[in-house]
């Protein structure tokens, strides 16, 4: 079986995909992880992000490892030897992530990867074009909405957890422009793919969340 969960940053994507996969016994997939990669080595590498031929070069020869951890902790990433699974999710990737991901050439790369590990077996991948690009076969697709509030106030709480103090109104600017950058972009921006189930969790907690989507699978 293969589930994708789509919808932008902050609307839970990633904990119900993981608590989603670990119910059915699947595997879980954070597609978005890897373009944050990719943004943490150029960035490391001083490339400009709008230099796409270089930016090509670099993925090509990028030793970038993804290892489906256990459901606490989701997949684990490392650029060689190096963990960065904590570094990508700093907010200077976070505020950067969507020019790299625009260029349709390190698309091409990064999703190609991804849909051969979706060919590989059963799995729950969230990200932004999962239903439309990566896996417009899966049997499920889910599109994750929540006010650009909510979300704002969810990655805040996300943040302070991990010891960063963020201002929440620069947030939801942050959130509101990464948004419009990845719904506007030409090559595979985030929208509702055909047939995707779309659900407003702007009210809902995680359990909430998770609990209807098994409902509406089990039951199918
Ligand atoms: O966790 P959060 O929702 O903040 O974002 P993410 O899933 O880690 O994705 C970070 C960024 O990567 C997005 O804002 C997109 O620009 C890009 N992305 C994408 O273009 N396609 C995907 N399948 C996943 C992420």
């Amino acid at each position: 079986m293969n589930i994708a969960i789509d919808g932008p940053a902050g609307a839970g994507k990633s904990t119900i995909a993981r608590l989603l996969a670990k119910e059915l016994g699947l595997r879980y997939l954070d597609t978005g992880a890897m373009y944050r990669a990719v943004t943490l080595e150029a960035l490391r590498k001083g490339l400009s992000l709008d230099d796409e031929e270089e930016l090509v070069k670099m993925v090509t020869s990028m030793d970038l490892e993804i290892v489906f951890g256990d459901e606490s902790e989701g997949n684990l990433l490392f650029l060689g030897d190096e963990n960065i699974t904590e570094l990508i999710r700093q907010p200077e990737i976070s505020s950067q992530v969507s020019t790299l991901s625009k260029h349709k050439k390190v698309r091409d790369l990064v999703s190609s990867l991804q849909k051969e590990i979706g060919k590989s077996g059963s799995i729950v991948m969230d990200g932004r074009d999962i239903g439309t690009v990566v896996m417009p076969y899966a049997e499920w697709k889910f599109f994750l909405e929540a006010s650009v509030q909510e979300r704002a106030k969810r990655r805040k709480k996300q943040l302070e957890e991990k010891g960063l103090k963020v201002d929440l109104a620069e947030l939801e600017a942050q959130i509101s422009e990464r948004d419009f950058l990845d719904k506007t972009r030409k090559n595979s921006p985030l929208i509702k793919a055909d047939g995707a189930i779309e659900i407003d969790t702007t009210s809902l907690g995680i359990e909430e969340v998770v609990h209807k989507l098994l409902g509406l699978i089990r039951e199918d």
